[in-house]
């Protein structure tokens, strides 16, 4: 495999500075990664060079900034493997599309007695928009269990599912255990029995390539700043056929065709219908050059190497007293451990010390930490470009606490 880490490592200024007297050893990648330059000058060039608001002007830089935006579309839809562009709707990121599904196809389909299928694996983001919706509809949410390996209990989708049913709502890899569940078995399984099925590709999209038409869902949502790119840009897939139909769900402008008084306003196509107001076109643009990042490198290279630094770390880890990991042995990304009868807030606290970066909490999963009967978890994510001197010290910094604060 071709993979000069050290260059890698040069594209993300970050990475060189100190925390607490040590290098930053950063293993949070999985809550927000850190940019590379290149995504860093292209939204510092769009700034002092192309910015003007999109989709209102007649002037040349209006029309290039509206052209690099609607390119950022494409890039996307080829990313995802998306049968065109009108497939992607730009939003703020993973929970903004959840929330537009569940408040545009959620509210206008389901009806009372009606139920929608989610997981106990899920981020907040993807139960609590259902929940909202349910409330409003009169409609049941019902959950398929996890395994106490952390993977989903697959057997029993088929006895949640019955004529009432509408969707399943599934992540495409848990945000805590790092399982990657087989996402096109279960959008197989709906499909047949007729259900309308969405992956929160959040934790996915980062660790290897997604093809939406191979696994043949109808929603696919994830955000750029989980993968390299600038906060408050993310891109929900839509299959055509479900976004021409789906009424939207927030007004303004760019969202219409014509606006009446009093009444009488109609909307513009899909994928604009959903995207009212002024969209955070700096933040697209620096998208546009985190998935040129990401592609140039390449998805199999940057999964290789990742899956590689994982069992490292796993293997380093196994060697620290008293230490829980939760999960499967095959897993994406992230690595969710408690020490001994120690806090998790405890623990990261003193990593932190030793500038090593890790998550610590319920990581918008409570459902998730009540199957473990636990309040919070220590969670140290790998991206491409960490190390194993890094995986080295996070082990090293977790039998040091032992060693100072017992089991
Ligand atoms: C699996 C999963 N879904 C949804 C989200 C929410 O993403 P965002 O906060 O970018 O909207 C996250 C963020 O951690 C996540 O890990």
């Amino acid at each position: 495999m071709n993979f000069d880490l050290e260059r890698i490592r040069a594209d993300f200024p970050i990475l060189k500075r100190e925390v607490n007297g040590h290098p930053l050893a950063y293993l949070d990648s999985a809550a927000s990664a850190q940019r590379p330059l290149a995504v860093i000058n292209a939204e510092s060039h769009f700034y002092q060079h192309g910015y003007a608001a999109v989709h209102r002007g007649i002037h040349s830089l209006s029309a290039q900034a509206t052209t690099d935006m609607e390119d950022v579309r494409l890039q996307a839809a080829r990313f995802l493997n998306a049968s065109s562009p009108e497939e992607i709707v730009f939003v703020k990121g993973t929970t903004e599309g959840i929330n537009l599904v569940a408040n545009s196809w959620g509210a206008s389909q389901l009806k009372a007695g009606d139920n929608l299928i989610i997981t106990e694996m899920e981020h907040h983001a993807n139960i609590v928009p259902w929940q909202m919706v349910a409330q409003r509809t009169g409609a049941e949410i019902r959950v398929l269990p996890l395994n106490d390996r952390g993977e989903l209990a697959v057997e029993a989708l088929a006895g949640l599912i019955d004529s009432r049913t509408r969707l399943l709502a599934v992540t495409h890899v848990s945000n805590v255990l790092g399982t990657v569940n087989p996402v096109k078995a279960l959008v197989a399984q709906a499909k047949a029995a007729g259900l309308v099925t969405l992956v929160d590709g959040a934790q996915a999209v980062m660790h290897g390539r997604v093809d939406v038409r191979d696994i043949d869902c109808d929603f696919y949502v994830f955000s750029s700043h989980k993968l390299y790119g600038p906060n408050g840009v993310g891109i929900l897939y839509g299959r055509k056929t479900l976004l021409d139909e789906m009424p939207p769900w927030e007004g303004g402008g760019s969202m219409i065709d014509q606006v009446m008084l009093p009444t009488g306003t109609t909307w513009n196509k899909a994928p604009w219908r959903f995207e009212a107001g002024t969209p955070n076109t700096g933040g697209i643009i620096g998208f546009g050059a985190a998935l040129r990042y990401v592609e140039e490198i390449g998805l199999d290279v940057i999964q290789q190497r990742e899956q590689s630094l994982m069992r490292y770390a796993l293997d380093k880890l196994a060697s620290v007293p008293d230490l829980v990991i939760y999960g499967p042995q095959d897993r994406a990304g992230v690595i969710a451990f408690n020490l001994g009868k120690h806090h998790a807030y405890d623990v990261g606290s003193f990593l932190d010390q030793y500038g090593i970066a890790i998550r610590t909490g319920h990581h918008c999963a409570m459902p998730l930490m009540r199957h473990f009967a636990v309040p919070a978890m220590c969670r140290a994510s790998f991206a491409f470009y960490n190390s194993e001197e890094e995986a080295d010290r996070l082990a090293a910094g977790l039998t040091r606490i032992h060693r100072l604060l017992g089991g």
